[in-house]
């Protein structure tokens, strides 16, 4: 069987990994300032998801004609599609604060008891990894989502008893790249629930023209496209392989990115036309080459690539998903005929059937 793997060779295993985690569509430490400048602040700046943009604008106007508080927020997707980018749009277009936490810090009552007595009236707080808050905080958080008020218990023994403290009207952001993992109470009590699409390759074209003119990089027509093209409909990958292109760009000619410098870029980067990593074809490979196309368990999947679960379930898997590059049954991951096409294979017959039936 062959298979076309361009350049994969000249490079040790660990640059192969550095590259993928500076490409993929992870958050880095690095990123966080990068993406401070780049990040869109109203929705005029904030490209594609249109018909989630409509529906928004509509509800924050009526909040604000109320002269109320925006219904809490619920945003879930893949990383990098833009839902915190989007929060603090929603907060800029309220004329409100936002604040920042993640579920993972919320890990004591006092932090969530905390940081809801901080508000101020209007305020939006943003929860990210929101699956990942633990049973209490979410118990803290019902009545404060309902009814504004924070419930106490003090004493001990016989002599407890619960107070019910008043807290401000403010809005509650949750994002989460995992929606199903979200408790049933948790989920009923967001107002507003959306999920972000992958982009596509005409709007990625857009923000990347709009990322280049912040960061000065030059780039024409053609060179956008086939960076749109190879981001995975995700912005947050456009924008990192635009840095690394204009990097390329300005030393090895004179700093354009062209369609043929972004080729030669991404082709050193191991980024394939549609926009696959060497993680994304080794997950393919294996499955097409060792296990016969699948069904193969995540748990195998995740040991033989070196990687964790989550990662491949939440970074890998959307896109190659919704490329139709691999398919999801009950019994584990299948390889589809796009993956055998793409990856140079012969398609079994008995996959054809299975696809087509
Ligand atoms: N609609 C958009 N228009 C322009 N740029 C965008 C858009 N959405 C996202 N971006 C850019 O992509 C980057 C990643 O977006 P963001 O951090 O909001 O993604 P996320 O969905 O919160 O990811 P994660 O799940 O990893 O937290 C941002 O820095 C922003 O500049
Ligand atoms: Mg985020």
């Amino acid at each position: 069987m062959a298979i076309i793997s361009d350049g994969e060779k000249f490079k040790s295993e660990k640059t192969q990994k550095e590259t993928r985690e500076n490409i993929c569509a992870k958050t880095t430490d690095y990123d966080n300032c990068f993406e401070t400048n780049i990040r869109p602040k109203s929705f005029d700046e904030y490209i594609g998801q249109s018909q989630l943009k409509e529906t928004l604008k509509i509800s924050i106007e009526a909040a604000k004609k109320r002269n109320e508080p925006l219904d809490h927020l619920l945003f879930y997707g893949p990383p990098g599609l833009g839902k915190t980018t989007l929060s603090s749009v929603i907060a800029n277009e309220m004329g409100s604060k936002i604040k920042t936490t993640s579920a993972p810090a919320l890990e004591k009552p006092r932090d969530i008891i905390g940081i809801l007595m901080s508000l101020k009236k209007n305020d939006f707080l943003f929860i990210d990894e929101i699956h990942r808050l633990n049973k209490i905080a979410e118990e803290i958080l019902y009545p404060g989502m309902e009814d504004f008020t924070i419930d106490r218990t003090i004493g001990k023994g016989e002599t407890t008893r619960t107070l019910r403290i008043p807290i401000v009207k403010f809005t509650l952001v949750g994002a989460t790249t995992k929606a199903g993992s979200l408790s049933g109470p948790l989920r009923d009590r967001f107002g507003i629930i959306h999920k972000l699409e992958f982009y596509t390759d005409q709007e990625l074209k857009q923000i990347l023209k709009r990322t280049a003119s912040i960061i000065n990089a030059e780039i024409d027509e053609e060179g956008a496209e086939l960076i749109a093209s190879s981001a995975r409909g995700t912005p947050r990958i456009a924008n990192r392989l635009l840095k690394r292109i204009r990097d390329y760009a300005v030393v090895k000619s004179d700093g354009l990115i062209t369609k043929k410098t972004a080729q030669k870029a991404l082709k050193l980067l191991n980024i394939d036309e549609y926009g696959l990593d060497i993680t994304d074809r080794e997950l393919l490979k294996l499955l097409i080459e060792k296990h016969n196309g699948g069904p193969v368990g995540i748990e195998t999947i995740a040991a033989a690539l070196g990687e964790d679960i989550k990662t491949i379930e939440d970074v890998y898997e959307p896109y190659l998903l919704q490329a139709g590059f691999i398919a999801r049954t009950p019994r584990g991951r299948k390889a589809c005929c796009n993956a055998y096409e793409h990856l140079g294979y012969k398609i079994p017959s008995a996959q054809q059937n299975f696809f087509t039936d």
